[in-house]
């Protein structure tokens, strides 16, 4: 399966990806474009380090952000280019445009660093969900991704994984297991993705054959017995 990935940061989820499909021996996807939301980002250079095609946002090229109705046209247009398949949000912190959601309904996914629909939405991004997490003293934070709908982080849930909140957390340490699970399951979940052992069903509800998760280890006491494995 092609994959796209839009990401507008450091790029470490991407490079999860590249590593387990384009460096590595997962067979059933390929990164074949990267798109960065501003220029001189580190997803771009991960992506040129793997000969991906690179590519940045018309809008994040104007200063005065005059051209952001080029943006559309313009992911169209390299999405097709690459015959993308799945695209796959990596850390982009930019709506994408309703018509590109649209097109790719059910073919576009994304990571969010906590368990939706809690401590999602506008403005709900990096470390302020950890921020937010640790200010309602959760005990239970996670990993979740969905497929992409026209609103922000409130399309189906496709997978979730929780990571427990320590006593002794600061949002850095937090983030930082909280990511430490996203580069996991996001490679898992692109891979059932592409083997077709999940999908969006008609009705709007995500369908599962088997599992991702080993039903007994998800079970185990949370810490280092959690494990993601496709069965
Ligand atoms: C990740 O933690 C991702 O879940 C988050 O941004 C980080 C990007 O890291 N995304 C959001 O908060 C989206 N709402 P990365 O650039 O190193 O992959």
């Amino acid at each position: 399966m092609r994959i796209g990935v839009l990401a507008s940061g450091s790029g470490s989820n991407l490079q999860a990806l590249l590593d387990r499909f384009n460096l590595g021996a997962d067979p059933a996807a390929r990164v074949v474009l990267v798109i960065g939301s501003r220029p001189g980002i580190r997803s771009l250079e991960r992506a040129a380090a793997a000969t991906v095609r690179a590519e940045v946002l018309p809008s994040a090229l104007d200063p005065a952000g005059q051209v952001a109705e080029e943006d559309e046209p313009f992911l169209r247009r390299c999405l097709a280019e690459t015959e993308v398949e799945l695209v796959v949000l990596a850390g982009y912190l930019r709506l994408v445009p309703a018509a590109v959601v649209r097109e790719y309904w059910g073919r576009m996914i994304n990571i969010h660093p906590a368990l939706l629909p809690s401590f999602g939405g506008q403005g709900m991004y990096g470390r302020r969900v950890h921020e937010a997490v640790l200010a309602r003293g959760c005990k239970v934070t996670g990993v979740t991704i969905h497929f992409v709908s026209e609103e922000y982080d409130r399309g189906p849930v496709v997978a979730q994984w929780p990571v427990p909140v320590l006593e002794e957390d600061d949002a850095s340490s937090l983030a930082g297991r909280v990511l430490e699970v996203e580069h996991r399951l996001l490679p898992a979940v692109v891979s059932a993705i592409a083997r077709r052992r999940v999908a969006l069903a008609p009705d709007g509800r995500v369908r599962w054959t088997g599992s991702l998760f080993r039903t007994e280890r998800f079970a185990a006491v949370p810490g280092e017995g959690w494990t993601i494995e496709p069965e």
